[in-house]
């Protein structure tokens, strides 16, 4: 499948998207019986408590929430979490693993296109979570919501991007393997990949992304590099 775009940035998601974070559900089975269940709640609260800040304007950072969501997260399923529990949790969002094609796939990408990185995540989560991967050298920008102290999908957010690659918002790829992300990206007004790595089911919501792909190396390929 090849892609003609006409554009000049790509935007990347983080969590999901480009870093793997699945260490967090193997984290999740050493404290609840139903690790998998834990950690699904875990990730809809941090996700819900994202949405309700950002709607009431009472922005916390994305450390602050993913903590109050395990607050929530725990109570519910009555687990006592130790200190070094605890702490060995959250800081599985600071130790994520890169997907494996994508250090490959970016030095390619950013052959041709200048890269950055757009997520919710608070500027200490992204620092560190783009040391462990060893990835931060391929991006010209790596932006937080906590420059504009609202979450995706926000189009405040999305307007960040557009402001700091001073790009038209069509001469930007927006890449989220998240479908509410993809969603935000796209009613924003920039082109959209679905990075689906999942198979996950598709939000019939819309506006739809403009094309979909599996992993980063279809990406490159879609763009024309080979
Ligand atoms: C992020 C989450 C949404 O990086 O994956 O913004």
């Amino acid at each position: 499948m090849a892609v003609r775009l006409n554009v000049k940035a790509i935007v990347f998601d983080l969590y999901g998207t480009l870093v793997d974070i699945s260490v967090i559900a193997e984290r999740c089975k050493e404290v609840a019986a139903d690790g998998e269940a834990f950690c699904g709640t875990w990730r809809a609260k941090q996700l819900e408590y994202a949405f309700l800040t950002t709607l009431m304007g009472r922005y916390r950072d994305f450390l602050y929430i993913t903590e109050r969501a395990l607050d929530y997260t725990v109570a519910h399923f009555g687990v006592t979490l130790d200190t070094q529990q605890r702490k060995r949790l959250l800081d599985g969002w600071l130790e994520p693993t890169a997907y494996p094609e994508v250090p490959s796939a970016l030095a390619k990408l950013a052959e041709k296109y200048a890269l950055a990185v757009l997520s919710n995540g608070a500027p200490r989560m992204l620092e560190s979570g783009l040391k462990a991967t060893e990835i931060r050298p391929h991006f010209r920008w790596v932006l937080s919501a906590q420059a504009v102290k609202v979450y995706k999908p926000s189009p405040r957010i999305y307007q960040l991007a557009a402001q700091k690659t001073r790009l038209a918002k069509n001469r930007i790829l927006f890449v989220s393997s998240n479908s509410f992300d993809v969603l935000g990206a796209k009613n924003f007004g920039f082109k959209v990949c679905w990075l689906n790595r999942s198979g996950a089911q598709l939000d019939p919501l819309g506006p739809r992304a403009d094309f979909i792909i599996s992993d980063l190396t279809e990406l490159a390929r879609a763009l024309g590099l080979n």
